[in-house]
Formats: structure tokens, sequence, C-alpha cells
């Protein structure tokens, strides 16, 4: 049997590879619901503007939301030879209610129907990652100011740089995922046009009102070139991208959770909420859900990658390649998500071991800019010259296997002379910290400011 929608030129139907490879009712039975909030749109529509006889476009509406009503219970069938989520509704809708359902499709064509739905289902998606992402700020927000003034070692190179506090580290992540915000937002406002009334590619003979459309499904404007609106993938291109520059945030974030929970670092440790056991080795606690935040990052880049070949090659308008936007974007979108939550749930989980932390904080002279500082400041040594002097207190130190502190004022003075007891005051790590009053530094003081003017900032 030909093909129920678009069969009346073949005499037969596809062969059974052709059905295969062509169907996407497998995975775009997801936008059901923008489907037939599309529809409904569009038929009113037709009825305003005398396309359709009103009693047409109320039996067509009414089939709609029984389809929507059965989808919700689970006993719509979905089948695979109606190809896709659009015809599979169009076909039950014709079941339904008859062959006035053929009156739907007037001046409309799946190019514009699949663009319409996949735009409804990128800003549903886009709202909902805001959501969660607002909720890990949170989370960070709050705990950073709990560690204010909890001191450990900042790093450059993963070695030991410059003390910072825990605070100050976590409030770090609220700015890039901030930054993350602002980009699904950005690509929010420009996908935000509505491509309905561009039909196959060159718009309707149709007295169609785009306006009309445009408004019933919250878009800010029509999109204003048909050829473009079924053609192009760009605004899931850009929420893709904002999604794998999120997932490479929590990736890193992720990598310091793994790197904390270790014995060697023990800066942190994760409850049995966040651990998991080895089969083989009893004394272990694995932090997997960071591991596998850290994985999944790989997907949600390799979905962006995917689609952008897709698309390079693409003659306007629409081709069947397009197709092809979609599984990556649910799985990549669907990840996002699962590890925002997982992120979530595992920052509020953390518990810092302080006392490490802080003891670690003063390990690989971390205070040697501190003193540098000071002999500059102090003494008015130039920096450079200051550099040098404590690079060879830092080498003495080194060769008795001490602390800098754990130098004596005459060890200090074999090297600079001019050096006094009050430079001791500036080598503990809480004195570094506490000194790093510039905006944006990890003085405590500082830190607290900045934690309660993003709590307050996210509570609005
Ligand atoms: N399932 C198709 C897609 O996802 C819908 C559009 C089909 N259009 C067409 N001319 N065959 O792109």
């Amino acid at each position: 049997m030909s093909n129920k929608m678009w069969g009346g030129r073949f005499a037969s139907g596809p062969g059974a590879i052709m059905e295969e490879i062509n169907a996407s009712i497998g995975f775009d039975f997801r936008l059901a619901r923008q489907d037939i909030e599309g529809s409904k749109a569009h038929v009113a529509m037709l009825a305003h503007t005398h396309v359709l006889e009103p009693g047409d476009a109320q039996a067509i509406t009414k089939g709609l939301d029984e389809i929507a009503r059965e989808i919700e219970a689970g006993s719509f069938k979905f089948s695979r030879a109606l190809e896709d989520i659009h015809m599979n509704i169009e076909g039950r809708l014709a079941e339904l209610i008859g062959p006035v359902a053929g009156r739907l499709h007037t001046a409309r064509s799946r190019n514009d129907q699949v663009a319409l739905d996949f735009r409804l289902w990128i800003r549903d998606t886009i709202d909902a990652l805001d959501e969660q992402l607002l909720s890990l700020q949170l989370a960070l927000a709050e705990k950073a100011l709990v560690y204010a003034a909890s001191v450990m070692p900042g790093f450059t190179h993963l070695q030991p740089a410059q003390p910072v506090t825990f605070g100050h580290h976590l409030l770090a992540y609220v700015e890039m995922f901030a930054r993350d915000r602002s980009r699904l937002r950005d690509a929010r406002a420009r996908l935000n046009e509505c491509p309905l009334g561009a039909a196959a590619l060159a718009g309707t003979s149709f007295p169609i009102d785009r306006a009309m459309t445009t408004k019933a499904l919250g878009f800010d404007r029509p999109t204003a070139n048909s050829l473009d609106s079924v053609a192009d993938r760009d605004f899931v291109i850009e929420t893709l991208s904002a999604a794998a520059i999120c997932a490479v945030h929590l990736s890193r974030l992720a990598e310091e959770i793994v790197l904390w929970a270790t014995p060697q670092f023990g800066f942190a440790a994760l409850s049995d909420k966040f651990s998991t056991g080895s089969s083989i080795m009893p004394q272990k606690r694995n932090p997997d859900a960071a591991e596998l935040i850290r994985g999944k990052a790989g997907r949600i880049i390799g979905a962006l990658n995917a689609l952008m070949i897709v698309m390079k090659g693409l003659p306007l308008a629409y081709s069947k390649d397009l197709q092809e936007d979609k599984e990556g974007t649910f799985d990549a979108l669907h990840s996002l998500s699962l590890c925002i939550a997982a992120m979530t749930g595992m920052v509020s989980d953390l518990t810092p071991d302080l006392k490490r932390m802080k003891a670690a904080a003063g390990l690989g002279y971390s205070t040697a800019t501190d003193l540098a500082d000071w002999l500059v400041r102090t003494l008015k040594l130039p920096f450079r010259e200051a550099h040098h002097v404590t690079g060879s207190l830092v080498a003495i130190a080194a060769a008795q296997k001490k602390g800098l502190e754990k130098l004596s004022l005459a060890e200090m003075q074999t090297v600079e002379p001019r050096i006094t007891k009050d430079v001791f005051a500036v080598l503990g790590v809480e004195n570094s910290v506490r000194s790093r009053i510039s905006f944006g530094g990890t003085a405590p003081k500082a830190v607290r400011a900045q934690a309660k003017r993003w709590l307050k900032q996210l509570q609005k």
C-alpha cells in the first residue's frame, strides 16, 4: 500500500529498509505536545482568515485535544509506517474525525511544521535548564557563604600557587554558570521567531495571518524569509553550543570533586548518597556521579559537532538531512539536565575537610608571593628584586625541608639584611588570604560580600 499522506503518485509503499531509514517517529514523538500546540494555533488562524469553515476548524481542534489526551495517557499508538510525529498525529486525526482532518494541512508543510515544533521544544528546554542552573548556583553560593574564610590551596599548573578560600573557589563556578545562563537566554531571544507559514519553502498563496500564529505561540515576530525558516537550524546549534560550554564547566567542577575526594587530596567527602562501591575492592568509595558528568561532556560536545557537520554542505532549502538534528539534541540536552541535577545534589552533599585544606594551603611555599610583596611594600624593593630575594629564601627553606615561616630571622637576613621580624605576619595562610582585598580577590570579607550579592540576586 502506498503512503496515506503522500502516496498519490506511488503504486506501492516503501521497501522495509527505506521505511527504517526514513522514519523519525522513534525519537520525534517527543515533539508531540509542541506539534499539537502548533496545529491548534494554525487551525485557529485558518478559521479566522476564512480559509477554513468554522465547523471544520472546531472538529479539528476537538480531535487534536483528544489526541493530546491519548498521548498523555499513553494510549496513543505510534506507527512507523506513518514516518514521523506530524503524520502520526494527522493520521490519528483522520481516524477520529474523518476526511476533514485533511484540511489541517492547508497552507502548511511538514517543513515549517517541524521547524516550528523544534523551536518550541528548544525554547521549553532552555527555560527548564535555566531553572536548574539557578538551583545549582544557589547551592554553590550558599556553600560559598559558609566557607568564605576557609583556606585551601589555590593552584596553577595543579601546583600549589597561593592560598585562596573554599568559598572563593565555589563562587568561580557561580560566575561560569551565570554566563551559561546568559548564553542560553541569548539563544532563546534569537530563536523566538515563528517559522509557521513559510510552508514548504516559498510561502503560501492562502491569505494566512502570520502575526496571529506568532502571537498565539508566544513568539516575538514571524521569520522574514521562508527559505531561511525551513532550512536553517542555527537555533539548535547555538543552544547546543551554550550547552557544550556549560557541560565543560560542569566537567571541570566534576574533575575537581574527583580529585578532592581522593585520599591523596582528602579535601572533601561525598556522603553515601553520592558514592558508589567496588564489587571487588571493599574499601572503595567512588565518585561515579562526578565521573559521569565529566564523561557526558563528551557526548554533549559531540552533538554540537555532529549537527554542524550535518549542516555544512546543505543547499537551501529543506533536505532530509535536517531530520538528523533531533536525536543528538534530545540526548545532549537531556544529558545536560541530568548532569546539572546530579551536580546540584553533589554540591549540597559535599563536606569539606577544613583542616586538611588548610594544611595543604601552606604546602609548596604558597605564601612566597606574600613575602615578595612585603619586601616591595616595606623595603621598597623593585618587584623583580623582591622576587629574586624570595626565591633564594625558598631555596634555603627547601634545602632544610621546612616552610618559609620556619626560617629564623637571622637566616632571612643572610639574604636581605633589612628584613625585620614583622615579615612573619604575612607568612601564614590566613594572613595571606586576608590581605587579598582587591576587587574580585579571595579575602574572606570580599568573598562574603560576593556570596551575599549572588544570593540576593539569585533569590529575586
Ligand atoms: N520528520 C521530518 C524531519 O524531522 C519532518 C519534515 C519532513 N519533510 C519532508 N519534506 N519530508 O525533518
